[in-house]
């Protein structure tokens, strides 16, 4: 066996694991690293622990606020997560910017949800489809153990229908199902509900006819979810608009930005990755699931068989209206949102919402996001909001001590930053500390 090939790996203490990865893949220093994140209480230590498989360490990422969001009349100062030093302070910037102009509205379309059992059926469709008709209402109320607490909840399952989907794949058919979940997520509520019908047909259809006739291949929740939407504006009057001597010309070119990330994919891909900048990071320090979130808004960016940007501006009368229509599937109760820390604090942060609630914040934190990008984009540019961050981030990779960190922001206020030029200011400073040092 190779000497790399581990068996038994899983069960292994942290310790043990990073041992072994110090043998193995680590230097001393990388082990050290993975140790010195450990947290200083076992017992917090052992709640991350159990959030994944093999875990040796922790990832900090920043857990940064936005204040100001004004979100449907209320005032919210929104939790966010991410790498993207620049990310906050647009989000921010857009929320302050849209303050004095009655900030977003935020409304949940809907908050269904999907989910499907994959199927081969290798007899007459009409077989299936008079099986299925026959079981429906008895499957129903079979379910009701695993449903009635969803329903008390406000929940529960919509809809359920056969699908003929063989003109897409042979004997392909689908029993396709649509759920409210209330405030969870319900991925677990829509899987078992999945699994168990799928078993009540696996066992009931010999009476029907051949085993052999049908052949459960999947059950699994959707990630697209078309009709689980928020639709969120934001509305100023152009004259009003604080953006330099023109704002009218400002108004036309936000739009005609918007317009390009419309019908050029390359823009539109772009234009929409600014948008889940600020998806994400709410979604990621409210415990919910980004991976799934993105998948279904990109999907939905495409539903009309060409990628299209998620928002969109115009000019309505004497006004400038931003607009977006995003699908979310947000939960509030369920997965880690309570049992991570600081997904908990994040969700009193915002004031314990439901899941509508927070899919209406998160989709307000995007397209406000998205506005700043823009507004950058179309003003000063990209890069000089960047950099300020971008010099952090260099500063702290040469160990700057403060006082150096500030003689070089102020050296930086005006100028072009990158890592020789930060390197070359650096070293003068350092060499004629020394040379005052040495001569003092
Ligand atoms: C960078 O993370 C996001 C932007 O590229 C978005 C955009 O171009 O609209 C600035």
């Amino acid at each position: 066996m190779h000497e790399k090939f581990v068996e038994g790996f899983s069960k292994w203490t942290k310790a043990r694991k990073i041992d072994w990865l110090a043998r193995h893949y680590l230097s001393p220093a990388g082990a050290e690293t993975l140790r010195s994140y450990w947290h200083r209480d076992p017992a917090t230590q052992e709640i991350h622990d159990g959030f994944a498989e093999n875990p040796v360490s922790n990832f900090y990422l920043p857990f940064s606020v936005a204040p100001n969001f004004l979100i449907n009349d209320k005032v919210y100062a929104v939790p966010m997560v991410t790498e993207e030093s620049s990310v906050v302070a647009a989000a921010a910037k857009a929320a302050k910017f849209w303050f004095p102009h009655g900030g977003f509205r935020s409304r949940v379309i809907s908050k269904i949800k999907t989910g499907h059992i994959h199927l081969l059926y290798r007899n007459d469709p009409e077989k299936l489809k008079a099986f299925f008709e026959a079981v429906k209402h008895e499957y129903l109320r079979r379910l009701k153990p695993f449903t009635e607490n969803m329903e008390k909840r406000g929940g529960g399952i919509l809809s359920v229908e056969l699908e003929d989907l063989t003109h897409l794949l042979p004997n392909y058919f689908t029993v396709s199902f649509r759920f409210d979940t209330a405030d969870s997520m319900g991925a677990n509520f829509i899987n078992t509900i999945l699994e168990e019908w799928a078993d009540y047909m696996e066992e009931d259809y010999p009476a029907y006819g051949s085993p052999e006739d049908l052949e459960i291949v999947m059950r699994i929740l959707s990630n697209y979810n078309p009709e689980c939407r928020v639709k969120v504006t934001a509305r100023a009057p152009v004259e009003k608009l604080k953006v330099g001597e023109n704002p009218h010309r400002y108004a036309r070119r936000l739009v005609t930005a918007m317009d390009m990330a419309r019908v050029n994919v390359y823009r539109g891909v772009t234009h929409n990755k600014g948008i889940m900048n600020g998806v994400d990071a709410v979604v990621l320090a409210t415990g919910n699931d980004f991976r799934a979130v993105e998948a279904g808004a990109h999907a939905y960016a495409a539903r009309k068989g060409k990628y299209t940007a998620l928002s969109s501006a115009r000019l309505e009368g004497d006004s400038l209206v931003l607009e977006m229509e995003l699908p979310l599937a947000l939960g509030t109760v369920g997965g880690v949102t309570k049992t991570h820390p600081l997904a908990a604090a994040a969700l009193e942060m915002l004031g314990n919402p439901s899941a509508g609630e927070l899919m209406e914040i998160a989709a307000a934190v995007g397209l406000a996001q998205n506005f700043s990008a823009v507004h950058s984009l179309i003003t000063e540019g990209i890069q000089k909001g960047h950099m300020k961050m971008h010099l952090n981030n260099i500063l702290l990779q040469m160990q700057a001590t403060p006082e150096e960190r500030a003689a070089l922001t102020e050296i930086f206020k005006d100028r072009k930053v990158h890592v020789k030029a930060v390197k070359d200011e650096l070293n003068r400073l350092r060499k004629s500390k020394n040379h005052d040092n040495r001569t003092a």
